[in-house]
């Protein structure tokens, strides 16, 4: 038989026993037994420079291909036993794997509701940072340095040299509302504009208290706004958010950096005003500060008050997230438990 002849046979044989064994272990002494040494591959091989010239080359690449067939025929087997087990043939009857829909985050929700109301009023979004200066903060909204809410005990400060020292140490804003200044700042009048954001402040955790939670803010400054344009916004606000029968209340407060200022309530919903135990027995829920930004404010940033005057406002995003949806403990909002995210 000629070699060329030979390694064809051998080549088949070789293959059926590969494709035989049954388990890796097998599979050595086969390739010994056809590519090793003693292995007739290896006798023709040295016996090529004997044939005849025009055998020769044919019969060397005849035996590098055997060779190489081999190899592959020996590292499929071991794969098919050893390292991937065999796969079962697609089942393309079966139903295929569902894929979980994602939702957003009812506090996500409850801040697009908000500014939804605003964005078609002309209000445009803006954010600010969360790390900010006291000058932000607090002195420019009309807080001087003694007023209690300086404090460190109410306030996080950020234990790092200012990087503006003319602008005070650096804190986690407490409120939303030093962006009013920012953008004032930037911006000449007419403006009108809604924050959305978080805030800082050192509370301990309970059912209605965080230490971050998020407000949204407004601030609208031309010639001639006044605190009737105020309260028509924030009743058409507190209308969309909690149903066309909501009923507000203006109560007067106090916040340095707008006079006069008011806190804003609705009737409690649960008790329609009567007084029960979602509202503490007031039958009202305050959901919101608000006011006539104060002359110091606009002074701070260069706008003349006795040209320019505007309302602003700042609301508790997970307040009203608790009112819509009926939640009891702030805390479920952060501990991103699935089984409470799923149900929005
Ligand atoms: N910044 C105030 C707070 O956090 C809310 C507020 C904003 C009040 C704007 C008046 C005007 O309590």
């Amino acid at each position: 038989m000629n070699p060329l002849e030979e390694l064809a046979q051998l080549l088949a044989q070789a293959v059926a026993l590969i494709g035989e064994a049954a388990s890796p272990e097998r599979l050595e002494p086969l390739r010994v037994k056809f590519l090793g040494r003693k292995s007739r591959l290896s006798e023709i091989m040295s016996g090529l420079p004997a044939l005849p010239v025009e055998l020769r080359a044919v019969t060397g690449k005849q035996a590098n291909q055997f060779k190489a067939s081999v190899e592959a025929a020996l590292a499929q087997r071991r794969q098919v036993l050893g390292v991937a087990p065999a796969k079962p043939a697609l089942d393309v009857t079966l139903p295929g794997t569902a894929v979980p829909q994602g939702r957003l985050h009812p506090i996500t929700r409850t801040i697009e509701a908000i500014l939804g109301v605003f964005q078609p009023m002309g209000f445009e979004v803006i954010e600010g940072p969360e790390a900010e200066f006291a000058y932000y903060n607090f002195d420019a909204l009309n807080i001087p340095p003694d007023h209690p809410s300086r404090e460190s005990f109410d306030t996080f400060f950020i234990d790092t040299p200012s990087p503006q020292p003319a602008k005070g140490p650096l804190l986690l804003r407490s409120h939303t509302s030093p962006v009013q200044v920012r953008v004032m700042e930037q911006r000449p009048p007419p403006l009108r504009i809604v924050v959305p954001g978080k805030v800082y402040r050192p509370d301990a955790l309970d059912p209605s208290h965080s230490f971050m939670f998020h407000q949204v803010e407004g601030l609208m400054v031309d010639d001639r706004t006044t605190f009737a344009d105020l309260k028509g916004v924030l009743e058409q606000c507190l209308k969309a958010l909690f149903g066309a029968h909501t009923r507000t209340r203006f109560r007067p407060h106090f916040f340095p950096f707008t006079e006069p200022s008011a806190e804003v309530d609705i009737a409690c919903a649960a008790c329609q005003g009567a007084g029960c135990p979602t509202c503490g027995r007031k039958g009202w829920l305050e959901i919101m500060g608000c006011g006539m930004v104060h002359p110091h404010v606009l002074k701070a940033v260069r706008y003349n008050p006795a040209k320019v005057q505007g309302f602003a406002f700042g609301m508790g995003v997970e307040r009203i997230a608790m009112l819509q949806y009926g939640v009891k403990d702030i805390r479920l909002f952060f501990e991103n438990d699935l089984r409470f995210l799923s149900q929005f």
